[in-house]
């Protein structure tokens, strides 16, 4: 098989990248390890920024969203028993949200590639990257059984955190920058309609909660929970009492209940590997780098990075310049740290972190008061959570 773009991975950076490439007339193939229902139904992320809402609806991707999803101005930061909403159009000049899971973007990715696109295998695994630093790298994989190999003029690791396509970087190359905290986020989803209207992000002693949702009849929430913890250990009434706690205030506001329909456990950690790229081999979304989800950033960052490479490739082609193809990893990386800082700090202003000392955590109490307190405050975290503008 033979193509010009050769993609690992049908997450949302695979398929939309295929989707980009299509719209400039760039064939692709697109090689996904597992089947169609299981990347349909895994449960990851929630939250759009602008940005991505716009490049969805720039490639035509965007009908559902615009019909489904829900629109979001604002959060609220919930701590010592006290509600602080931060406003995102106000702050930001007219920034929003929009909540929309992305097993719906993939639903909606896929079924555009089937219908209008180049070949998406299922049951197709990447099992190495090579030759990348000749002008024909190569995929080889297997499907259904059978092993063969993709030929391509660029490829790009769209393949998650535990993907092959990142092995295909030198040791002697790469960097690793990672971080990885003692704790992980137990996640449910649930038939009830969410008890708030918009996400609220709460710290307690008790650990981090949060209450965010899927449509107007489904909740997703989340609680801290030490690292290695199994979902099993939990009984659904163990869970909502324990979001209860978290979440409580002091005026009249009631969580409600539902029927449990799925509970998993996350790690957490930051990671990036530099260079994005090497060869004719660029990596994007998870396969490059992690963030906790606590600012909402991995979907966004995947989108930011295949944007990028979509937009230098249709560069050289137009223009025969290689040079947005060569920055693609420094322009990437701007926006990649900006986004892990972020994260980081979102992260640290809400989890409970078992070696905190009674001064750290005075210290990140103070944090929380003063974006109540103070607009510039709040301005900076509506400009991260919105999301940095792509370059
Ligand atoms: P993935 O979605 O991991 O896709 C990689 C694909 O590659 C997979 O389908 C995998 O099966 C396939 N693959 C792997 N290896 C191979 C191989 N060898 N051959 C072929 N295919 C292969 N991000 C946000 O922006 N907002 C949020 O609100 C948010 N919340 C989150 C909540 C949770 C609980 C979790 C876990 C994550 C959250 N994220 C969030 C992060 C977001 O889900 C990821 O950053 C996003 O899925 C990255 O997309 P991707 O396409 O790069 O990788
Ligand atoms: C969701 C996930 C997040 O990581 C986040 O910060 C907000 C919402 C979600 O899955 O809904």
């Amino acid at each position: 098989m033979r193509t010009t773009v050769g993609i690992i991975g049908a997450g949302p950076a695979g398929l939309l990248l295929a989707r980009l490439l299509r719209n400039e007339g760039i064939d692709s193939v697109v090689l996904e390890s597992r089947d169609r229902g299981y990347v349909e139904r895994r449960q990851r992320a929630g939250i759009l920024e602008q940005g991505t809402v716009d490049v969805l609806r720039a490639a035509g991707a965007g009908e559902r969203m615009d019909r489904e999803g829900l629109r979001h101005d604002g959060i609220e930061l919930r701590f010592a028993r006290r509600r602080h909403r931060i406003d995102f159009p106000a702050l930001t000049g007219g920034s929003s949200v929009m909540v929309y899971a992305q097993t719906e973007v993939c639903k909606d990715l896929i079924a555009l590639q089937l219908r209008e696109g180049g070949p998406l295998l299922f049951e197709a695994e990447a099992l190495a990257v090579e030759g990348v630093t000749t002008e024909r790298p190569r995929v080889r994989f297997r499907h259904k059984g059978q092993e063969d190999v993709l030929e391509c003029d660029y490829v790009v690791g769209c393949d998650g955190f535990w993907g092959v396509s990142r092995k295909a970087v030198p040791a002697e190359l790469s960097r690793v920058f990672e971080r990885t905290y003692p704790f992980g986020w137990l996640g449910i989803l649930a038939d009830v309609a969410p008890s708030h209207d918009e996400l609220v992000y709460a710290r307690h002693e008790r650990g981090f909660a949060l209450l965010s949702m899927r449509t107007p009849v489904t909740s997703r929430l989340y609680l801290q929970v030490p690292e290695g913890t199994d979902a099993g250990e939990w009984s659904d009434d163990e869970i909502w009492d324990e979001l209860e706690r978290r979440l409580e205030t002091a005026d009249d506001w009631t969580l409600a209940r539902g029927p449990v329909t799925a509970k998993s456990v996350t790690p957490m950690r930051s990671h990036v590997h530099e260079p994005m790229r090497h060869g004719r081999l660029f990596l994007a979304g998870d396969a490059a780098h992690i963030v906790p989800p606590t600012g909402a950033k991995g979907l966004n960052l995947a989108v930011g990075d295949v944007t990028t490479f979509a937009r230098a490739l249709t560069h050289r082609r137009d223009t025969g310049s290689s040079d947005r193809l060569d920055a693609y990893s420094e322009t990437c990386l701007r926006r990649v740290w900006q986004a892990e800082r972020f994260s980081y700090e979102m992260t640290t202003l809400l989890h409970r972190f078992p070696d905190a000392s009674p001064f750290d955590e005075r210290i990140q109490l103070a944090r929380l008061e003063r974006l109540a307190l103070s607009r510039a405050a709040e301005t900076d975290l509506a400009d991260g959570y919105t999301g940095f503008p792509l370059e």
